[in-house]
């Protein structure tokens, strides 16, 4: 992979050195990391760093689609997608939760996210509208609403398989773009990029519900610099495309059996060459 560009990305030094498990301790249980995987709860992890000390957020939380009719799972029973992926929800994580909890719980999610991203930075937050009960719910704004959302990318990815027939086969999720200050300004690679992205979903990745490395690259360079956070890590995906940026990442996942996939993912970006070294426990 090509070393990164240090006109666009100035915190790119920096970040290589931390990132090299090699040449570093391993971190006390009350320290910072970075370029660390967390095997943990992502607001245990996120309250114990400082505030304004990452430049980008992307991330992709789960998005409860196991209590949902119609553009999702039946709860339990697998409903109209028995072959789906998220049949069974995450590993450790049913994501089926009441409405009101999950939304109270990715609010207190999102307040973490916006108070640990730096002013000149920016949180990316992708979310999935469906329709429930026979109208479209944007779950997402309910989540976001009074967090600043600046703009909102759609990404369309490919489609799949439409079982109903009161709507159109649904091919896109959305990113909330939620800039960590009024001043936030976007690299002018970005800024031409416009707000529709196409990005084919990968395939391949055992991870049930992984998103594409171009998607989480793209809100990286619109930053261009690091350190990089997605408290939803799952297999590695935001990790890799800071790897390849030369960017210095933090990542938080529940899962254990994600953590070694995303660990596996990570080193393959640097053919095996790179230790990753896991910090179990936050500090509390
Ligand atoms: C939509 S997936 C993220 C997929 C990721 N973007 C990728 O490309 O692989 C959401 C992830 O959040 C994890 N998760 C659920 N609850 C969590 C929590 N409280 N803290 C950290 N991770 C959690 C799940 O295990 C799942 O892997």
């Amino acid at each position: 992979m090509a070393g990164p560009d240090a006109a666009r990305y100035p915190d790119a030094g920096p970040s290589r050195k931390v990132t090299d498990g090699a040449s570093r301790q391993p971190p006390a249980a009350a320290q910072v990391s970075r370029g660390l995987l967390h095997h943990g709860d992502c607001l245990d992890v996120m309250r114990a760093l400082d505030a304004a000390s990452v430049r980008v957020v992307v991330t992709s939380p789960p998005y409860n689609i196991r209590n949902s009719t119609g553009n999702g799972l039946r709860d339990g029973r697998g409903g109209k997608w028995p072959n789906a992926a998220l049949q069974d929800g995450y590993d450790g994580h049913g994501d089926a939760m009441p409405h009101d909890e999950y939304v109270a719980w990715q609010r207190q999610c999102l307040a973490e996210m916006t108070r640990l991203v730096h002013p000149d930075g920016a949180v990316f937050y992708n979310h999935k509208w469906r329709v429930q009960g026979g109208l479209l719910q944007r779950l997402g704004d309910e989540i976001t609403d009074g967090f600043g959302v600046r703009q909102i990318i759609v990404w369309q990815r490919a489609g799949g398989f439409n079982h109903n027939p009161g709507y159109f086969l649904p091919t896109y999720e959305v990113v909330y773009y939620i800039p960590g200050s009024r001043e936030t300004r976007l690299t002018s690679g970005a800024r031409g990029l416009g707000d529709v992205w196409r990005i084919p979903q990968t395939s391949g990745n055992p991870h049930p519900a992984p998103f594409p490395v171009e998607l989480a690259a793209r809100c990286i360079e619109a930053v261009g610099a690091g350190p990089v956070l997605d408290p939803f890590l799952g297999s590695g995906t935001t990790a890799i495309a800071a790897e390849q940026l030369g960017l210095e990442w933090i990542g938080v996942e529940k899962s254990a059996e994600y953590v070694e996939l995303a660990k596996a993912r990570i080193e393959q970006t640097h053919n095996g060459r790179r230790q990753i070294s896991l910090a179990l426990e936050p500090s509390r």
